[in-house]
């Protein structure tokens, strides 16, 4: 009797940890996807995710690295005499294990959305109280991402909350990565990293450059303000989220949606776009898929940029990056072009280490004009248009 006792805690350790151990591993590198709430909010069905998975399989996006196709609020409507969580019957006829399925045969993954609190934030049933019953669904409807949200959180402590549905979705037989979207109200990346793999880190993003609106959501750059202290959090498997991408929704011009997605990029942000799929331009897909940004994001070592000079108007942002490169973004927010000369001897960067360009020569490569740029022993010479970057990436001469 003893024996068997013994034997089963050894059994259920080696399992959950084996279990725990595959849920860390889930994002090694910042998730990437598509969520349908940005552009389409409660407009959600069946046919248009589809079409959206239809569109990321074959428009160069899944070659380019995006995987999660995420539904977010609104699918869900009641649930049954049984506790179930039900899908809106009229929007999702054929059921959510259907969309799964049909996901995952283009190569792709399926994502879902609830609330740690009674009522999400659009009024729909949340999970609260049937954390465990709900994970277990999402599994056998074959579920891959989770994102959580905070509405009608009724002052739960959030910790213990995002904790509940990690333990419940570490138990629930399949991987599944769990998307933090507590708006960084209790500063989860003190508590995060080991309970889900991405946390929200402000309110919510508008498609709008500056606007310091709060509630009613954030500018592009007035998110990126509220990053810059935060790099020490991020790493892989763990993840700051500055909020879903806005690119190419309607209200920012190019050369904002360039900085968006250099930015975003710089800050090893999830990239989980939020427009259409379906319909997009040419220039907009060019930004979404463009590989050089992209493998920067992607960078093993989950390095997220620090603000490493803050001339107001004019910023420069540096990404440590593996084999010693290194990814610069000088980021230009006023109305006017700047007329960028910059001697790169002139000052070391300090950050994990000294990089001193008076001692070490590296080329320079634009990452979205795909040429190179010289070498930092030469003044570096641009015109960086207003509300726009230059993003480059520096390799050391003789390696
Ligand atoms: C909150 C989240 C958003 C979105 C909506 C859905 O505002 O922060 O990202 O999920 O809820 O209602």
């Amino acid at each position: 009797m003893i024996k068997r006792s013994v034997l089963t805690i050894v059994f259920v350790m080696l399992f959950s940890h084996g279990f725990s151990q595959d849920f860390t591993a889930l994002a090694p590198t910042p998730p990437m996807g598509w969520n349908s709430w940005n552009r389409f909010g409660c407009d959600v069905d069946e046919n248009m995710i589809m079409e959206m998975a239809d569109a990321m399989a074959v428009n160069g996006m899944k070659d380019a690295g995006y995987e999660y196709i995420v539904i977010d609020d609104c699918w869900q409507v009641a649930r049954d005499s049984a506790g179930n969580i039900v899908p809106d019957p009229e929007r999702f006829p054929s059921g959510m294990k259907y969309l799964a399925d049909y996901i995952h045969e283009k190569g792709l993954k399926f994502g879902i959305y609830s609330c740690a609190g009674s009522r999400t934030c659009q009024g729909k049933p949340g999970s609260r109280g049937y954390q465990f019953q709900d994970a277990r669904q999402y599994a056998v409807w074959g579920v891959d991402y989770l994102k959580y949200d905070w509405c009608s959180n009724e002052g739960q402590n959030a910790e213990a909350a995002y904790k509940t549905m990690s333990d419940a979705l570490k138990v629930c037989g399949r991987p599944i990565i769990f998307s933090i979207c507590e708006w960084g109200e209790s500063e989860p990346w003190k508590w995060a990293k080991n309970v889900g793999h991405l946390w929200r880190t402000t309110p919510d993003i508008r498609n709008i450059y500056e606007a310091e609106i709060n509630w009613g959501g954030l500018g592009i750059v007035n998110i990126i303000d509220q990053q810059a202290d935060l790099w020490r959090y991020a790493g892989p498997g763990h993840w700051n989220d500055p909020d879903m991408l806005e690119v190419g929704n309607p209200g920012l011009t190019e050369d904002e949606n360039i900085t968006h997605f250099s930015m975003w990029a710089m800050l090893s942000a999830p990239l989980m776009a939020g427009n259409d799929l379906r319909d997009m331009d040419k220039d907009v897909l060019e930004i979404l898929t463009n590989p050089e940004v992209i493998a920067l994001n992607q960078d093993p070592l989950g390095n997220q940029a620090i603000r490493f000079l803050d001339m107001g108007d004019h910023e420069i942002w540096v990404k440590l990056l593996e084999n010693d490169e290194l990814a610069v973004c000088f980021m230009n927010r006023s109305q006017d072009d700047w007329k960028l000369k910059y001697d790169w001897k002139r000052i070391n960067i300090y950050h994990k280490g000294a990089i001193n360009f008076s001692k070490q020569n590296y080329t320079i490569r634009d990452l979205w004009q795909h040429k190179q740029l010289g070498e930092t022993e030469d003044i570096l010479k641009s015109v960086i248009p207003s509300h726009g970057v230059l993003l480059v990436h520096l390799k050391m001469k003789d390696k």
